[in-house]
């Protein structure tokens, strides 16, 4: 069986959703069910015996080494990390303790069941890291896309943190020889995304009748993957990947943000027109940039294609559309997601932001 961390948010449900669709090797779903967690994203996996879900957090030490040792996992995949830019800027703390001394005590608890297991498991096992392209800084409009050897240079306090946890992943390969992986991926779309970041935000607002939000001049460049693509390239990593390397995973869809919003507005324009006439582009509002602001991202995926074979099967027109028909079809997921808790973070982060002229 596998073990992975934060099975519970958007990527990592996709992933256990995934993973039980195509292969009938058990998962053990570690997830704290922070505002981000969601059991609705796992329905579809309730009652199916090969998906055990525990709650619990990747900071508790004595919870990681008895799961460890009760279920003997081959490998972990590890998602479990505060991911939104925005609420690192507002409150670094909990970035730093979750994505940094969580994955530390992870790493502690996977170095100690490992170095316990017989010959032949030891050199099975795995401990595969889920990061981001973020870690490297931010791109002008000519520089090449990031590679696995661009230097690090994160500017939030979100993208600091996961290059630390990075770093320790990347230690503790050359110092004690854990088998490790790690994945530094491009922005994701789909099904369960929460509606804090940028796509599920627009097609809720958007539906809403409320503003359509974008930040500064929405000239801001972001390299755009569909979730079950990414979840794919995780799947080939662990695979094949060669220990201790690093896999840059994206999907060759460099975009504007203000694109991405205007091809969503016309995604719903023709699936679920306004009552009232005219296009959803009319709610688009121009707000206070986000501080520190990386101006473009884009990813070099030419080794996990050359090495491990990896495409991704969705371009970015049909996974757009695919998702937007998902979240129509799935209402009453985004109105579940919109708790009480949801909506002081929606004051919170947007009622400082006056509109720009
Ligand atoms: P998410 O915020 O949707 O989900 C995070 C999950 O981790 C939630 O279920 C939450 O409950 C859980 N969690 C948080 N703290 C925990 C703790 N201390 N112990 C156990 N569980 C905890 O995040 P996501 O967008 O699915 O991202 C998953 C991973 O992929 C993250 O590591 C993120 O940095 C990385 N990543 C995300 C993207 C993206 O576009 N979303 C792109 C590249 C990399
Ligand atoms: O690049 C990978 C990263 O992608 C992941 O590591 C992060 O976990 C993930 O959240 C995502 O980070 P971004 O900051 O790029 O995603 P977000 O959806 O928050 O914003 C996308 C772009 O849209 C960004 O340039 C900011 C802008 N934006 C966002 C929001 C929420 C707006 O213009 N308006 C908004 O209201």
């Amino acid at each position: 069986m596998i073990v992975v961390t934060g099975g519970a948010g958007f990527i990592g449900s996709n992933f256990v959703n995934d993973w039980l669709a195509s292969s009938d090797e058990p998962i053990l779903n570690l997830d704290k069910l922070t505002y981000a967690g969601n059991l609705n994203n796992l329905k579809a996996v309730s009652e199916d015996a090969r998906h055990m879900f525990v709650q619990g957090d990747i900071c508790d030490r004595a919870q990681l080494d008895a799961l460890f040792f009760d279920n003997k996992p081959r490998a972990i995949v590890h998602f479990a990390a505060e991911s939104h830019v925005d609420r690192s800027i507002l409150g670094p703390g909990e970035f730093v303790n979750t994505n940094i001394n969580g994955t530390f005590s992870l790493l502690e608890a996977a170095r100690t069941y490992w170095s316990g297991l017989p010959d032949e498991e030891r050199a099975a096992f795995r401990f595969l890291h889920v990061s981001t392209d973020e870690v490297y800084g931010t791109l002008g409009p000519d520089d090449a896309p990031f590679s696995e050897t661009t230097p690090y240079a994160p500017n939030s306090p979100y993208s600091a943190s996961k290059a630390a946890s990075d770093h320790l992943v990347r230690a503790y390969h050359h110092t004690y020889g854990l088998p490790t992986l790690t994945t530094n991926c491009s922005n994701n779309y789909g099904p369960y995304h929460f509606p804090e970041k940028l796509v599920p935000l627009i097609i809720a607002n958007a539906r809403a009748g409320k503003p359509l939000p974008i930040y500064g001049d929405g000239q801001q460049v972001r390299d755009w993957l569909y979730v079950s693509d990414h979840c794919a390239a995780i799947r080939r990593v662990l695979e094949d990947g060669r220990l201790g390397e690093t896999y840059n995973i994206g999907g060759w869809n460099e975009k504007a943000n203000l694109d991405v919003v205007y091809t969503l507005c016309d995604i719903l324009d023709e699936l679920s027109p306004k009552a009232s006439g005219g296009s959803y582009r009319e709610q688009i509002t121009y707000v206070a940039d986000r501080p520190g602001h990386d101006r473009r991202y884009a990813i070099d995926a030419r080794k996990i294609e050359r090495e491990l074979d990896w495409r991704p099967a969705e371009t970015f027109e049909s996974g757009i559309k695919k998702t937007v028909q998902w979240y129509l079809a799935n209402q009453e997921w985004v109105a579940d997601v919109q708790s009480g808790a949801y909506l002081n973070w929606m004051e919170k982060n947007y009622a400082a932001r006056k509109e720009a002229p």
